[in-house]
Parts: structure tokens; sequence; C-alpha cells
């Protein structure tokens, strides 16, 4: 990788303090580009001079950490330039544009484009680029507008005739918060690029990830955004998607801006500052938001894609799971040793160790016998009880013999294969085969809906945990394996864990009732939450309690989520934290983290510092993976017991406060735990 002269030991130093940068780039190279301006040009694994050049970029080495060596020239070869002047329209301006040259990065690139502003609000301007010509997949966040513009706006567009820069104006301070040169726009079918500079180094946001940081590393970080069955591991994409950010001005001002696309897609964060984002699918359908504070920027954003729900009081009380009790009695003696130390404590979850063999909609006769009788005892005694339900059904129990199949078969209620009539077959919890339940489709919702209500008349339960909804599949692709197409494999794939959009999931080829999965797939966990929640509702007559592993835009609305299968490591503890500040700002404030970890056997010295943690965390609940040593706070005797009792006791004492918040963010968006640069 290059020379490595001694100047680059400085360039680390400095990269390290966060400074600028000096680089080593090979004198021969281009200089137009600062180095940190470089946008990458060959985004996908296995760049080579060759390569880069044969795309009309320029091949440079630096010694700087993960910029790139092949990036575009000042004036891309793949860009647009406006056509005409911009049309006044009545939400407010249309601007045309044509592809300056008819080269094309990943193929067929479409020309003319359209970018439609809308002043939606005085603080909310929306720019849609799309193509005029085709209807393209659009993600169907409902999200409110008037139809005509807002005039009194707290920001202006400006677009440079000259320069092609496209650019978002603060009315009130001039500064630039979007700034985008049209020369850089790439549109094509799968593959989509926009780079904006942004006004300070302060970027908060984008998920779902393990962030080692609340503000981001600007120094050319990538971060890929595809919903994924995937432990915490900093830099992966994990199971949510949310293409959110918030920046923070250099005079304290904040906006924050998100991109509505659910295509498999990667944002790179780079020092000029600038961001690039890159998606291989949908519309480029940006949402910017003018704060001014980080407070008005999350319920600016919350307005637009949905306000939290209510969560209940009693779900703000400390709650207990684990996977694997494995009995009954196993599941009774350490609720029993939660009321002997007096541990405040209002729920109790059962993981899938609940069902027989595994099976959505049963209980295990066997292992849980008396578990319908056992939850109605401790919601008599005032606790409340939460089930897990995966979504997959097995197709492999005898006909007849397993109801939720059975309708669900009858009513066609499945994600499909290509073909859009066979069902996907692939494999996950339950012995043999599954099924996936598309709930994008109408149909699915009312089967869920149907078995939601009778499951309560089994099982008396109170809230629903919905898991493994990205949707998870233990095998890359469905059976028979994914069929090789554009589709299956495009030209791009992000930068997402092994870089395989069919891996632990379905093929993308696979037809859901709002299109391919290629474009509906991190939509998943978000279409099953609201149908969850509305059957919870009804099953319970009360207000709804949905906890949702994948989350998207606007899941917030329905559910709740926590930060998956983390590990009982400091680090863990420590990132939770960024976590929850970060879901704060994606609209989805309750949420907390396996308290004393997920992975691996907890020590009684961090699950203790984890409960005093966890203790303040929106949603408080320790749960734990199959096998490993038990880890409730009853678990370590008398003195953590003592400890764990006093510490939620200063919990509970602050409920009223915390349901305060929890109002105040259902009703005015506001974050319910907020870091201080929010005050
Ligand atoms: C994965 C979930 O993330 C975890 O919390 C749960 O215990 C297991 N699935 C088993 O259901």
């Amino acid at each position: 990788m290059g020379r490595v002269k001694s100047l680059c030991f400085l360039a680390v130093v400095l990269a390290v303090l966060g400074q600028s940068f000096c680089s080593d780039e090979d004198p021969q190279c281009s200089r137009d580009v600062p180095v940190k301006s470089r946008i990458d040009c060959h985004p996908q694994p296995g760049a080579s001079q060759e390569k880069c050049e044969a795309r009309g970029c320029i091949w440079c080495s630096t010694n700087m950490p993960n910029a790139p060596w092949c990036f575009f020239p000042e004036d891309s070869p793949y860009g647009y330039s406006l056509n005409g002047n911009a049309e006044k329209t009545a939400k407010g301006w249309r601007l045309t544009l044509n592809k300056l040259q008819a080269l094309s990065l990943f193929g067929n690139d479409i020309s003319p484009v359209v970018i439609d502003v809308e002043f939606q609000t005085r603080d909310r301007l929306r720019f849609k680029i799309y193509d005029p010509n085709r209807q393209r997949f659009e993600v169907p966040l409902k999200v409110e507008s008037p139809s005509v513009a807002a005039d009194d706006t707290s920001y202006d567009i400006e677009v440079a005739d000259d320069t092609s820069h496209f650019r978002i104006k603060r009315k009130s301070t001039g500064t630039v918060l979007w700034d985008a040169s049209l020369s850089d726009l790439i549109f094509s079918n799968q593959y989509l690029q926009i780079t904006t500079t942004v006004p300070s180094t302060s970027v908060y946001g984008f998920g779902e990830h393990e962030h080692l940081s609340f503000k981001h590393s600007m120094n050319f970080a990538t971060y890929g955004m595809f919903s994924r069955d995937q432990s915490p591991t900093p830099f992966a994409n994990l199971y949510g998607v949310h293409p959110f950010y918030m920046c923070v001005e250099t005079d304290s001002n904040a906006h924050g801006v998100l991109l509505l696309n659910s295509n498999a897609q990667d944002v790179s964060l780079s020092p000029n500052p600038s961001l690039t984002f890159r998606t291989i699918g949908g519309v480029l359908d940006f949402y910017v938001f003018l704060g001014p504070t980080p407070e008005n920027v999350v319920q600016q954003y919350t307005e637009a894609i949905g306000r939290p729900h209510m969560p209940a009081y009693w779900s703000l009380g400390f709650q207990l799971s684990r996977w694997g009790y494995g009995s009954i009695d196993v599941l009774k003696k350490t609720v029993d040793r939660m009321h002997y130390y007096d541990i405040p404590y209002d729920v109790q979850h059962s993981d899938i160790d609940y069902m027989e063999r595994r099976l959505d909609f049963t209980y295990d006769k066997v292992n849980y016998a008396g578990l319908p009788e056992y939850m109605q005892q401790l919601k008599k005694e005032g606790m409340h009880y939460v089930l897990i339900l995966d979504p997959f059904i097995s197709k492999d129990e005898e006909p007849g013999t397993y109801r939720p199949y059975d309708l669900g078969e009858e009513m066609g209620v499945w994600v499909n294969n290509s073909d859009g009539v066979t069902p996907a077959v692939g494999k996950a919890w339950p012995d043999g085969h599954s099924v996936f339940p598309d709930y994008t489709n109408p149909r699915t919702v009312d089967w869920w809906t149907q078995m939601c209500l009778e499951l309560k008349d089994v099982l008396d339960y109170d809230g629903i945990w919905i898991d493994m909804n990205e949707p998870s599949n233990f095998d890359r692709g469905q059976y028979p394996g994914c069929a090789v197409n554009d589709v299956n494999n495009p030209p791009y794939i992000p930068s997402i864990s092994d870089r395989a959009l069919a891996q632990k999931t379905l093929c993308p080829d696979s037809k859901t009732y709002l299109g391919e999965h290629y474009n509906t797939h991190s939509l998943f966990g978000w279409s099953q939450t609201a149908p969850t929640f509305h059957a919870t509702q009804k099953a319970t007559g009360k207000r709804a309690f949905v906890l949702s592993r994948s989350t998207f835009v606007g899941s917030g609305k329905h559910g709740g989520h926590w930060l998956g299968d983390n590990f009982s490591q400091w680090k863990d503890m420590h990132l939770s934290i960024i976590g929850i500040l970060e879901f704060n700002l994606f609209g989805i404030p309750y949420i907390g983290a396996d308290i004393c970890g997920f992975n691996y056997n907890t020590t009684y010295e961090l699950c203790l510092r984890w409960m005093q943690l966890g203790s303040f965390y929106p949603f408080s609940r320790n749960h734990n993976a199959e096998k490993n040593s038990e880890q409730d706070p009853a678990a370590f005797g008398a003195e953590f017991a003592k400890i764990s009792r006093e510490t939620l006791r200063i919990r509970y004492s602050l409920l009223p406060y915390l349901y305060t918040l929890f109002f105040e963010s259902h009703v005015h968006g506001n974050t319910v735990a907020r870091s201080l640069m929010h005050e």
C-alpha cells in the first residue's frame, strides 16, 4: 500500500488528535482534489490503478488512513447539470437535470432526473431526486405535508447556475447546511450517489451500528445500512436502518437530515467535512429539519415520521428475561428470589424456550406445564408479562395440527419466491423448514391479528416482543439458493457484512406485497411492528407494548427496541449509552440494552455496575442468552441484591418524571435520554 515516510507518523498523530491531516500523496498525482475532499470512485473492494483509470478517475496513493486512492476528478464525468431554469411549483421548485456524458459507473444511468423541492413547513424542507419517466420504489411512510409551500421558512435554497451546486442555507445565519455539486450526482438503476459538504464535523446518528463515539469521526468512516441479524460489532450493519443524522453547526445551531430510502446503502463521512450517500435502489428522498436546537431537530423529525408511542406506566418498571430458563420451575425460582430480595420488578419476559419446539403460538406443555395459570397468578400479583414471537412459521408440522401454518397457507400470507406465487422456504428456529409472513400484505395483518388474539386466550400476555425480524434466516437466501441475476447480484453491494445481500436472510428477488425484497428487506421489522401494536392493543384492551429487534424510520410510533445481542463485556456496557442516545435521535426513545450482557457469562462486578447503569435506561431489562450462568439481580446473593434494590428504587422514585418525559416525547417529540449537548 504505497510508500511510508516519516511524515506519516505526524499524520497519524494529528489524525488521532482530530486535527487536520498532512498527507503523503504521490507527487505525480493530481493535486486538484485535496485528499480530504476525495470522493471514492471505487467504493467496492478490489480497487487498482488500472480499474480506477478505466473509470476516468484519479489514482493517487496517500497515507491518510482510509482515504480513497481512487477518486473522482473535480469535474466528474458521471454527473449532471441543470437543464434550463428552476420551475416554480405549488410546493416549491422543480429542477430538471441532464446527464453530462454517456459514461456509466455501474450501468443503466437515468437522464433526465428531476429534483422536486418542497417547502413543507417553516423548518422542514424536502427534496426528492427521481426519474420523471419511470416509477421507482419509494418507502411507503406517510409524511403529512401541506399542498402548498410554506411561505415563511427558516431556510432558503440556492442553485448556482455556473457551478451547478444545490445549496440549502439557514436564513438567520447564512450557514450552508447542504451543498451538493450536481456534477457529483450519480443516478443509475442500481446505484445512486450524492455528496454534500456539512457545515461542521459535529455529526451524530446513522444506524443501526455499534458506534465507538456519539459524535462521529469524519476521517473517512463508512457505515453500511441493511437490516441484519448481527451482534453489535463496530462498523457492522445491525438490526435496523436509520439513514438520519444531526449536525451541530459551529455556532451551536443544529439541523437534521433524513434520507428516506430502504435499499441497501452506505454513507461515508469525510474530513472535508462531507457525506457521501450511496444506495442501490429507490429514490433520493431527503428531508431537512432546521432545528435550531438539537431537541427541536428531534421534535421536527418525529413530527414528520411519527411521534413515539406512549408506553404504559408498568413498562417503565424493571424487567427480567432470559433465553433458556428451560422450565417453569427455574422461572418460578427466579421470580421468587427476586421477590425474596424485594427487588423492584414489574415485568417478566418469556423467550423462545416457552414454546413447544420453538413454534410460535404454542407453549411447551411439558417443561412449561401450568404456564397459563402462572402468568395469571403473576398478573394478579400486579406483574406484567411479555412473550416473544418470531417471524417464521414451520411448514413441516403434520397437516391439520399447526393452525398458524394451515391458516396462513390458506390465506396466502407468506413472502414468496421470485415467481411471486410459491412461498420462500428458509431455515430458522423451528425444526425443519419455515416460511416468512409478509407483513406488508394486508392479509398477513389479518392473519397475525387473529393468531395474536387466539394466543391471548391461552397465554394472558400484556406485551409482545418481536425478534429476528430483519428477517433472519439461517442460510444464505431461501431454498434452493438465489438465482444469478441483477437483483440478487447488483453491480455494487454497499459496505455491509459479507458484502452479500442474501447472507442470513432471503434472496433479494423474493416477492413481498409491497415489492421486491431487494427494496423491502429493511422494512420487514417496521412492517411487523404496527400490526403487532394494533393486535396487542386489541387483545389486551390496553396500551400496547411491542419490542422489536429490527426497526426503520418511524418504528418508534408503534414500538421500542433493545440494542440486540451484546456481550458481557465492559465495552458493551459503555457503548450501550451511545446506542441509547442515538435511538433517541431516531425517534425510538423506549430503548435499552441487555443489562449484564447477553452473550458470554457475566461477572459479579460487571453485572452489578451494569445493574446500576441499566436502572436508568428508558427500557430497563436484564436479559441473558441460553446456557450462560444466571445473572438476574437476585442470583448473586444478598449484597448484590441490596445494591440492585437501592439503585432500582432510585429509578422507581423517578418514574413519574420518566413517564412525563415519555409524555413529552409522545406529544412534542422530545428525547427521553439525551446527551448534555441537547441542554
Ligand atoms: C435473538 C435475540 O436477539 C435474543 O434476545 C433472544 O434471546 C434470542 N434471539 C432467542 O430468542
